[in-house]
């Protein structure tokens, strides 16, 4: 396998509330963990042309759906929870009402279930999926001090998906990679031959170990079958002669700054992995049958690939009382 290291794009030369200002609903800022619309439309920009389909199996707010309608891709997203699938939908109109030349829609549901929510006649034409694993119990969220709120102390809002414990969020890593790999699985099913995948995700530490989720990504896309090419790094910080400028949550940062007054010394997370893969050119990643449509959701479960757990991505490098870093 052959993965290289390709580059390093500038996707956050504007904060995220300004990169979506007028282009997303109100009420698309209560998602706690959106993808940067400049991230989307450079990695929709340098892997389609315009005309072709891009999905997104885990869509949140549609953020890949409404960068891929504007630069005149169609756009097909999967997500899980109603509200989010909701305003991902009023996201891909107002995009398709604002001059997008694209087309979008949306499902709710399961993305492990993805040939069953995609129309058939989308099946192996899909020519790129863009998406990004939700994470669990998270310091995601926006503070609101004493001031706009009326309480003592700061409170901390829209740091949730939802409170279904089904939400891929908010069952364990392992589980969650499992999941992840059968989705990719399905992803590889709808793609066409030679498609291609980008999977964003940063790393997070629980109790000073940090989990390396992009590796684990990596491994889980390799055991959907899908071949891996290259690994980007997408910033999540401004350029300003020459330096990077960090945009931390006000949780990353409280979080970095505990953890060094302990004597952790730990460092703000300032860029995503963007991992790249690609679907085989041949007959592996044709439709399914009708008959593994049936079939999919019985054997998915007892599939032989071997599954990708966090144990070999954990490292116990750090000992301190570290906590998630933020998306
Ligand atoms: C990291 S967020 C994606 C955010 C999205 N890229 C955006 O910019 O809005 C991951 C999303 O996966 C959704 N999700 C969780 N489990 C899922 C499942 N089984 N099928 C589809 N979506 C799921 C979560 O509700 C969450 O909105």
């Amino acid at each position: 396998m052959t993965v290289r290291l390709a580059s390093v794009w500038n996707t956050a030369p504007t904060s995220a509330p300004a990169q979506r200002k007028d282009r997303y609903v109100p009420g698309s800022a209560a998602h706690p963990a959106k993808m940067l619309p400049i991230l989307a439309a450079h990695a929709i920009l340098a892997y389609t042309h315009a005309g072709e389909t891009v999905l997104d199996p885990m869509c949140g707010i549609g953020t890949t759906l409404v960068e891929a309608i504007h630069h005149g891709r169609n756009a097909l997203g999967v997500e899980y929870e109603p509200k989010w699938a909701h305003l991902a939908r009023r996201n891909a109109d107002s995009a398709m009402l604002d001059g997008g030349n694209g087309h979008g829609s949306v499902a709710c549901g399961d993305a492990r279930d993805l040939p069953a929510l995609i129309p058939a006649e989308h099946h192996g034409k899909i020519a790129f999926v863009l998406t990004s694993p939700p994470y669990g119990p998270s310091d995601h969220g926006q503070v609101r001090s004493s001031r706009d709120s009326g309480q003592p102390g700061v409170t901390k809002r829209n740091f949730r998906y939802s409170h279904d414990p089904h939400n891929l969020a908010h069952i364990p890593t392992d589980a969650l990679l499992d999941a992840f790999t059968d989705i990719l699985t399905q992803c590889r099913r709808v793609l066409r031959p030679g498609g291609t995948v980008v999977v964003t995700t940063r790393p997070w530490r629980e109790r000073g170990e940090l989990i390396d989720l992009p590796s684990a990504a990596l491994a889980a896309g390799e055991a959907a079958g899908l071949v891996p090419t290259e690994r980007n790094v997408a910033l999540l910080a401004g350029i300003r002669d020459s330096q990077l400028i960090p945009r931390p949550s006000f949780f990353q940062m409280k979080n970095v700054r505990d953890a060094r007054r302990q004597g952790t010394p730990l460092h703000l997370i300032a860029h995503e992995d963007v991992i790249v893969l690609k679907a085989p050119p041949g007959p592996g990643s044709s439709p399914p049958s009708k008959h593994a449509h049936r079939t999919h959701a019985r054997t998915r479960r007892c599939a032989s690939r071997k599954p990708v757990t966090t144990a070999v991505f954990r490292s116990r490098s750090c000992t301190g009382g570290g906590d998630r870093a933020d998306r």
